[in-house]
């Protein structure tokens, strides 16, 4: 990485550069270099954590997960989760989901022979759940990678796109000190596809709902990277239930095709918690690794 390559990646991340922080510093020792951030940690509210209830396979697998469902007949089994992308989360009720596309009675309502077009205005067509508008996904369909989030918060319900909040800006900005942009070499969607009412966390039967969607958008961009960004997206399509501390920081495989999944933090998270920044920043790295790859 070049000097220029950091200045962009501390820019973009908030960080004003590494320095030692006072607090770790016995007097005249030698200082722990550590990412200091501009931000406080305000979290608005559309910026909450994703502390909301997981889709998750059965049974945890580090090492080999099972995908999350086989066909857009199979939705993933969901359970409520009770902390934030702190890597001591804990899932606390599993929800038996109901095999299959609640709504997939007949042929027209088969995702897995739907282009774009057609999957979105039938997403449109569907239960809103309270929401205003579905929120589809946004970017360029034949990126190499594809960004997987939560669920929508106010704003995206308000604009029907996918991250234009405050998260949405720094997750813009990470992006971008690599190179990558919504308009040009990205596609970003979410998990669930409507905001949850009163902005709640997305139940079970949300999250097998929209599983269809998200797996049919993975199929025809058929990108070489997802990231899953915070802990819903990553137990959600790793099927499993292992927190975000412990999903972080390896290239996992979709199990259903050649594809890697990077899981980092959620961006509300790291506004929220400005520390985990240089987190943030390794995985960005391991971002353009991969996708500099041929
Ligand atoms: N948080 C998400 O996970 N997705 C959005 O689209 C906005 C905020």
């Amino acid at each position: 990485m070049t000097p220029g390559d950091r200045k962009r990646m501390l820019d973009a991340l908030g960080l004003v550069d590494w320095q030692p922080r006072a607090d770790r510093m016995p007097a005249g020792a030698g200082a722990k270099r550590v990412a200091v951030a501009h931000e406080t940690a305000h979290t608005p509210a559309e910026d909450a954590p994703p502390v909301v209830p997981e889709a998750a396979a059965p049974a945890p697998q580090e090492t080999a997960p099972k995908p999350p469902v086989a066909t857009t007949r199979e939705a993933p089994a969901a359970a409520h989760a009770t902390a934030g992308d702190d890597g001591h989360d804990t899932l606390d009720v599993m929800v038996d989901m109901p095999a299959g596309d609640a709504g997939a009675e007949n042929a027209a309502d088969d995702v897995s022979r739907m282009g774009w077009e057609e999957l979105e205005a039938w997403l449109a067509g569907r239960d809103h759940r309270g929401a205003t508008r579905p929120v589809f996904g946004i970017g360029a369909r034949d990126a190499d990678v594809l960004i997987v989030g939560e669920a929508p918060g106010a704003n995206e319900d308000a604009q029907g796109v996918p991250f234009v909040g405050r998260a949405g800006k720094l997750l813009d900005r990470m992006l971008a000190a690599i190179g990558c942009s919504r308009d040009t070499n990205v596609y970003i969607t979410n998990i669930c596809k409507f905001r949850p009412p009163n902005n709640r966390d997305p139940n079970a039967d949300e999250v097998a709902a929209d599983w269809p969607v998200l797996e049919r958008q993975i199929e025809l961009m058929d990108p070489k990277l997802v990231v899953a960004v915070g802990r819903v997206a990553a137990q959600t399509l790793l099927a499993s239930k292992q927190s975000l501390g412990k999903l972080r920081g390896t290239l996992h495989r979709y199990p259903r095709r050649e594809l890697d999944v990077l899981v980092t933090y959620h961006p509300a998270f790291l506004l929220r918690s400005p520390g985990q920044k240089a987190k943030a920043w390794v995985d960005l790295k391991q971002i353009a690794r991969r996708i500099s790859e041929k």
